[in-house]
């Protein structure tokens, strides 16, 4: 089994990532740390309780890291679109019973520390919110990249965006983390962006096959992806929608879920216009080194299968 530590802003898509880290027989979810993003961090991290409460997971630690990014004192501007459904008529916490269990008092940038000094093999980071605890983490002990086998992160794109006509949210919500965590030095770093998710939309006809799983993961992934569904409708797209964020978790265990390729990434942390966009050289002749394996592409229907296959399950 891989060990990994997931790093969320849950979310609609984060919950289906957790659920799905959690339940899969090869990964072990050695705990999750929290981060301001899709809401504010009570709320993403009172979700992920939830989450892990209702699959039967409350035994992996859920540590609450940093509330706002890491340099700015806020998101760039209000966010005016959202993409994930998450801040929809229920407010802010997803329609799954409030948890029973609380989040530890460690706090999540510590634990990162503390578990990557400890651990005695190397550990997988999967980042799908905002980077800001990964970049206070490294910023605290740059040596953790070292700890680490590989960095996934959901975030940026090349053809597409969503919360401004250039950036993607998560790098968007905090560039200078971005930056930060694009120069650590991580043994192998990869970028799953909107292309790829948006490549792999979930359909009505999935959540009507997860609903009839009749596992609690099953229901709530074809809550939560049926909301999904009905937020994207209307704006192009009819009957599916993105779950970025599962995106990386299927990865871990079928890497042939997206199309990998070895590219110069960076990320842009002045511009007016283009703030937060994720410059990727696919120039076949660029003289610049790839720093990031990135995913432009996806599979829809083997993604579909990893999560019927999944979410049947119970523990
Ligand atoms: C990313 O931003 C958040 O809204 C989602 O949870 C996902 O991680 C998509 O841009
Ligand atoms: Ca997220």
């Amino acid at each position: 089994t891989r060990k990994l530590i997931m790093d969320v802003d849950t979310g609609t898509d984060d919950a289906v990532a957790l659920m799905f880290a959690a339940l899969h027989p090869d990964l072990d979810l050695m705990g999750v740390t929290t981060v301001n993003g899709n809401v504010p961090l009570d709320n993403t991290t009172d979700n992920t309780l939830r989450v892990l409460d209702w699959i039967g997971c409350s035994g992996i630690p859920v540590h609450p890291g940093l509330s706002r990014p890491i340099v700015r004192t806020e998101f760039p501007s209000a966010r005016h679109f959202v993409s994930d459904g998450a801040d929809d008529p229920h407010g802010k916490a997803l329609d799954i019973p409030a948890p029973s269990s609380r989040a530890q008092s460690q706090g999540g940038v510590e634990y990162l520390i503390e578990t990557l000094r400890a651990a005695a093999e190397p550990v997988t980071l999967v980042a799908v919110g905002p980077l800001s605890n990964i970049a206070a983490a490294i910023a605290l002990d740059p040596e953790l990249t070292g700890r680490v086998d590989e960095i996934v992160i959901m975030g940026g794109g090349h053809a597409t965006a969503n919360v401004t006509a250039s950036a993607e949210f998560n790098i968007w919500a905090d560039p200078e983390a971005t930056a930060m965590v694009l120069a650590a030095g991580f043994p192998k770093l990869t970028l799953v962006t909107l292309d790829a998710t948006h490549r792999a939309g979930i359909t009505r006809d999935a959540c009507r096959e997860l609903a009839g799983l009749g596992t609690p993961a099953g229901t709530a992934a074809a809550r939560f992806v049926g909301r999904r569904i009905d937020a994207y409708s209307g704006a192009g797209h009819e009957g599916v929608a993105p779950v970025h964020d599962v995106v990386c978790a299927a990865y871990l265990v079928r890497p042939d879920v997206v199309g990998t390729s070895p590219l110069p990434v960076a990320v842009e942390t002045a511009g007016a216009a283009t703030l937060g966009r994720t410059v990727i050289d696919v120039r076949p002749d660029t003289s610049q080194p790839a720093n990031a394996h990135v995913a432009l592409d996806a599979n829809a229907e083997l993604l579909t299968e990893l999560l019927i296959d999944t979410f049947a399950r119970t523990s």
